[in-house]
């Protein structure tokens, strides 16, 4: 299993303070948010990293990180030339993902939870991961039947049907890259990865596994304060 973070987009709800950084440089507490998607990466037993970046933050990436070897990782990097969406990562990550099966972490998404069981059982399909949270209609949103099986999972809702937000770490198989090239760009001109996961859904090949613990997309200025004060009080505690 590979893996690859998506470190680029505008993180225009952050500005100023991503007007000449890059959102997943920013502290969270005492390391550049990047350290923890990598760490999400490497407990789950997965050392073969692509990260994507904006051209514009390229070289700070590189000096801060270089191989990965401090990390116990191996670094690959790549430039997405303009934020074309989540699916793209596929697209651009084509030749390092070659015949392997992947697994994409969003860079400002921070957990605790361990997925190296999830990703070590992995066989074929997707898998993605849902939390349950007290305002779904920001995220994509997991629709479930009586039996507990998957129907549809829409993205920002206005009704939503359930409580089950898909967080930012999704696993794959090959067929993932074949399947983001077939996508169409949306109405907000990005490719979709809830349109991915609708193409696994609708085959028959998507799995959802919740989970529990600590998850934040610090992407706006609460979250980002509130991620910050978790982490504090978790590496204090000797928890992370
Ligand atoms: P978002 O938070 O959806 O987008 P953004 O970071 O550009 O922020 P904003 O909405 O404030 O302008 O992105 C989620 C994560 O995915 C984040 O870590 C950036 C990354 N990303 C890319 O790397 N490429 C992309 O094309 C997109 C859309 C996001």
């Amino acid at each position: 299993m590979k893996g690859i973070i998506l470190a680029g987009g505008r993180a225009t709800r952050l500005r100023p303070l991503t007007k000449i950084t890059s959102k997943q440089l920013l502290p969270i507490y005492n390391r550049p948010m990047i350290y923890y998607p990598i760490e999400t990466l490497a407990k789950a037993g997965i050392k073969n990293i692509l990260i994507i970046v904006a051209p514009e933050s390229s070289g700070q990436f590189l000096n801060l990180l270089g191989s990965g070897n401090e990390m116990g990782v191996n670094l690959s990097y790549e430039v997405q030339d303009q934020p074309n969406g989540l699916s793209e990562a596929f697209i651009i990550g084509q030749n390092f993902i070659a015949d392997d099966n992947v697994a994409l972490i969003l860079g400002d998404n921070i957990f605790d939870h361990n997925f190296a069981e999830s990703v070590s059982s992995f066989k074929s399909g997707a898998r993605v991961f849902a939390k349950e949270v007290s305002d779904p209609e920001r995220y994509g949103v997991v629709e479930f039947d009586e039996n507990h099986k998957v129907i549809s999972i829409v993205e920002k809702p206005k009704h939503p049907r359930s409580n089950y937000a898909v967080v930012g770490f999704y696993i794959y198989d090959n067929k993932v890259v074949e399947y983001a090239k077939s996508l169409k760009l949306s109405e907000r001109n990005e490719l979709e990865i809830v349109d991915l996961h609708n193409k696994y859904l609708s085959r028959g090949e998507l799995d959802v596994n919740i989970i529990e613990g600590m998850w934040e997309d610090a992407g706006t200025f609460d979250s980002l304060l509130r991620v910050n004060n978790l982490v504090a009080e978790k590496v204090r505690s000797g928890k992370l």
